[in-house]
């Protein structure tokens, strides 16, 4: 099957350690032919919900103008996306989160879909990530059959690049080879 996979990159640093590992996933995607994108997120206008009810009460969709609805329907279309996020204080960042909020008019639409997870942090206990891939559930545990199908787990990488000496990015490319 010629997946569609779509990459969601929250880092504020391009060419950050998720950032990277994103880029890794896709080389191995794209080895195994499959159709990429990643969107770095600092690149767009993506808002926080105002938790206005356009969406829920009026069946509307969302009248902030800005690059949302671009990114939504590119996840609507998705056959894979990863969403991939640095850690902040042990969950992810803001960025990511205001992403997810903004779902809110068609995350009903967002079936089917396979989800992978990166994570990165300066800590370098796997089990500390726990509380950042819990977030990532209770978005798509409000999905309509997503499947987790895997973790990067980018852990022990503090400063821009610490993560070339991992082996999380060897991971990351076969992960995207089987995705
Ligand atoms: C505001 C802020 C909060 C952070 N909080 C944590 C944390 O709670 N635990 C941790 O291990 N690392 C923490 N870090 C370190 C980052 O997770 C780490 O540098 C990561 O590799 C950044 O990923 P990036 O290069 O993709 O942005 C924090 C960094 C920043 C800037």
């Amino acid at each position: 099957m010629n997946k569609n996979v779509l990459l969601l990159s929250s880092s504020p640093r391009r060419g950050g350690n998720s950032d990277l590992l994103c880029d890794q996933f896709t080389k191995g995607a794209k080895q195994a032919g499959y159709h990429t994108e990643k969107i770095f997120l600092k690149d767009k206008k993506i808002n926080y919900c105002t938790g206005c009810g356009t969406c829920f009460n009026e069946g509307k969709r969302c009248p902030q103008k800005d690059d949302m609805a671009e990114v939504l329907e590119k996840m609507i279309s998705a056959d894979v996306i990863v969403m991939a996020t640095p850690v902040y204080f042990y969950t992810m960042n803001a960025q990511m989160k205001t992403l997810i909020d903004r779902t809110c008019s068609r995350y009903t639409e967002i079936r089917n879909k396979e989800f992978y997870f990166i994570v990165t942090a300066a800590d370098s206990n796997k089990r500390a990530m726990e509380r950042t891939l819990e977030g990532f559930r209770a978005f798509t545990s409000c999905l309509s059959r997503a499947k987790e199908k895997g973790i990067i787990y980018g852990t022990g990488a503090w400063n821009m690049g610490d993560i070339k000496r991992s082996e999380a990015m060897e991971q990351a490319c076969e992960m995207g080879k089987s995705a």
